[in-house]
């Protein structure tokens, strides 16, 4: 990590890149345990990453998994507000036909209000997609921001949930800044005046 002169803009680092290791092979655990009758035939897992914060993780989580996956990769924007008024869209779509015979799970580096994975599971893959199944992951969770109506709302797999505090690294930005960062911090204040 040595060269990152970005280090010096962080106050505090939350995870460190060990401590992520250990969080990220747990999943792979749990995830490879749950989905062992998958065998890449009969049986599909596409991983979908939701771009571009999830990047990091979707690589390490794969690489952790025991059982075959093909992965996949979308973008969603995402509005303040629930659905239907601040409905996400879709600006990268899967382009394959073969998600009706799959189970899906969705990939992302964090929930906050909780609006744009809720959105993924409960209603643009069950309504566009209609996979076999369909799941999600993340690593990191806010639960304190969640929107009205979403408070119970939760991954199916959860890294670790935090405070309502800023992070960045580990795939997450700051005006896209600090993605590359193999751990997860809180940048100083003054960085995010
Ligand atoms: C982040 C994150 C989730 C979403 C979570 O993406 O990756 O997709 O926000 O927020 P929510 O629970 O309030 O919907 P972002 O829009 O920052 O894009 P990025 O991954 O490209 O940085």
């Amino acid at each position: 990590m040595a060269g990152h002169r970005v280090h010096d803009d962080i106050g505090e680092i939350l995870f460190s890149e060990e401590e992520i290791r250990a969080i990220v092979a747990r999943l792979g655990q749990e995830i490879s345990s749950d989905y062992s009758y998958i065998d890449g035939v009969e049986h599909k897992l596409i991983l979908v990453c939701i771009l571009k914060g999830s990047v990091v993780f979707m690589g390490e989580l794969m690489k952790n998994l025991t059982i075959p996956v093909e992965i996949d990769f979308m973008r969603v924007s995402s509005y303040k507000g629930t659905y239907p008024d601040g409905e996400p869209t879709e600006t990268l779509t899967l382009e394959r036909d073969d998600i009706r015979n799959s189970d899906i799970l969705i990939v992302e580096d964090i929930i906050d209000t909780g609006n744009t994975l809720n959105w993924l599971v409960n209603k643009r893959f069950p309504e566009k997609y209609q996979p076999r199944s369909v799941k999600s992951v993340t690593l990191l969770d806010k639960p304190s921001r969640r929107l009205p109506g979403l408070e119970n709302f939760k991954a199916d797999y959860t890294g670790a949930k935090i405070e309502d505090k800023f992070v960045v690294g580990y795939g997450l930005d700051y005006n896209q800044k600090y993605r590359a960062l193999g751990y997860v911090g809180v940048p100083k204040p003054e960085v995010i005046a």
